[in-house]
């Protein structure tokens, strides 16, 4: 099934410019983007029109020249309603919390086109999400899910949003398939290559999808009462994600419920066949690698069979050896670059005058509830994730309290996702009975 000839990209954010970029400039596709209407996308759909569909991608490290680049896409959708022509590829660029809306805005006899849908940074579940929805419109599709998206990429403040900014790009990344063998994951492959990425096919697109730090550290990260009490705009001094009480939220505590939410969604991918991970290798290995004086690779290999206290010490570790950059060149103080001052992001009023919460934990809420859904179909107790869903919808409710006057987003109600559940376990339900 061959695709990335006609490429549509859903979504108006900054990964939608580089990934248009990506694809123009190392793939030659014809491209295509699309996004809803809003006050936010507004201004893109501006850029885009003055610029005559230019975009243009820079970047912040040398050694990132693969990414950067300018080019002119071929054509521009507002509203997913309006999109017309053949596709022969979608690629979801919006939040994971928004699929199906979107993919219900989208006409019917366009989507029965296209042979490769591919998920850029889809969540646990997302996937399966996607093919229940397919499979009454064009079951042959083939869904392609990664584990992250491949960068890290931001608007230019002062700039029109046609051109971005890339100021990271990850060392590896998974990728599984609903089709295997698959001509469209050799052609992921060889472009991941020439950006200087490892893609590591994984046996389902489920696994790719269980390899996402973000699943394992945003919730205990985010949902304690210091970071909503941070995040909730209840602290008068700056507080920062990564550092350590006071300055930040990382206590004992929080590393006592790093580990258990770890183990709760282990067990529950055990439950699943799905190969479990190796949470401190993965996020010294895949992610941000720590000196060998500070962890030895026997304690880094060996973490999953070693007792709770003794992986708690080691995650420890890990944090306090990642406050600073250990690769960093000190400066005439003997300082290393602050690696750890990234500050939390408070709720603030958007630009449709409505309060907002930040994309963290907003989009983590959705994250862990669907878990916690696939939790309970799989009969699977998980009550460590349990307490950050309670403690994050208390203080929402407080939050729409204290707010009865003003205009709130629909990210301050509590929510169930019902339908995107239904929908998930049933496509776990069937792959499981299959493996039986
Ligand atoms: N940027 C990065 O470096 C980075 C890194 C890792 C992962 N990611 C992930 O990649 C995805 C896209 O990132 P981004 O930075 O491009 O995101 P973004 O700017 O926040 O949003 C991407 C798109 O999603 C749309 N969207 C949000 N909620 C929607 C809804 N309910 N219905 C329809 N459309 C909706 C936005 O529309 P509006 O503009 O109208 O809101 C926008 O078009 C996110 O899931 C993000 O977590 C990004």
């Amino acid at each position: 099934m061959s695709g990335f000839k006609r490429v549509l990209l859903l979504g108006t954010g900054p990964t939608s410019i580089q990934l248009a970029a990506t694809l123009k400039k190392q793939l030659n596709c014809y491209v295509g983007i699309s996004g809803r209407e809003s006050v936010r996308s507004e201004k893109v759909f501006a850029a885009l029109k003055q610029s005559s569909h230019l975009i243009r991608v820079s970047v912040q490290n040398e050694k990132h020249q693969a990414m950067a680049g300018e080019c002119f896409i071929d054509q521009v959708f507002k509203g997913y309603g309006t999109i017309k022509g053949d596709w022969d590829t979608i690629i979801f660029s919006v939040t994971t919390d928004a699929y199906m809306d979107v993919l219900k805005q989208m006409n019917d006899e366009l989507l029965k086109q296209v042979k490769c849908i591919v998920l850029i940074s889809p969540t646990f579940g997302s996937n399966s999400l996607i093919r229940n929805y397919m499979k009454r419109i064009n079951s042959d599709v083939e869904i392609i899910s990664f584990s992250t998206y491949y960068g890290d990429t931001r608007w230019i403040h002062n700039q029109p949003p046609n051109h971005v900014l890339t100021t990271g790009v990850k060392k590896k990344i998974y990728i599984g398939s609903t089709h295997d063998p698959s001509e469209n994951i050799d052609r992921l492959c060889q472009l991941y290559e020439k950006l200087g990425i490892a893609l590591e096919r994984m046996q389902s697109p489920i696994e790719a999808e269980t390899r996402n730090i973000s699943l394992y550290v945003h919730p205990p990260l985010f949902m304690n009462d210091f970071s909503l009490q941070a995040i909730f705009g209840e602290l008068d001094t700056k507080k920062y994600v990564y550092k350590i009480y006071p300055e930040g939220p990382i206590t004992q505590y929080l590393i006592r419920e790093m580990l258990a939410h770890w183990k709760e969604i282990m067990n529950m991918i055990g439950k699943m066949n799905i190969q479990g991970i190796n949470l401190l290798k993965f996020m010294i290995d895949d992610n941000y690698p720590v000196r060998p004086e500070s962890l030895s690779r026997e304690d880094i290999e060996n973490f999953n069979h070693l007792e709770p206290i003794h992986q708690e010490y080691l995650l420890y570790i890990r944090y306090t050896s990642l406050l600073i950059d250990p690769f960093s060149e000190p400066d005439k103080e003997g300082k290393y670059f602050d690696f750890s001052a990234v500050p939390f992001r408070k709720v603030f009023v958007n630009k449709e005058g409505y309060w907002e919460i930040p994309r963290m934990p907003k989009e983590d809420y959705y994250r862990i509830k669907i878990i916690q859904g696939i939790a309970k179909y799989l009969n699977v107790d998980c009550p460590t994730i349990d307490t950050f869903i309670e403690r994050y919808e208390r203080k929402i409710e407080t939050f729409t309290q204290s707010h009865r006057e003003e205009l709130l987003s629909h990210a301050f109600t509590v929510q169930h996702f019902a339908e995107d559940l239904q929908m998930i376990c049933s496509e776990i339900g069937k792959s499981i009975t299959a493996k039986s």
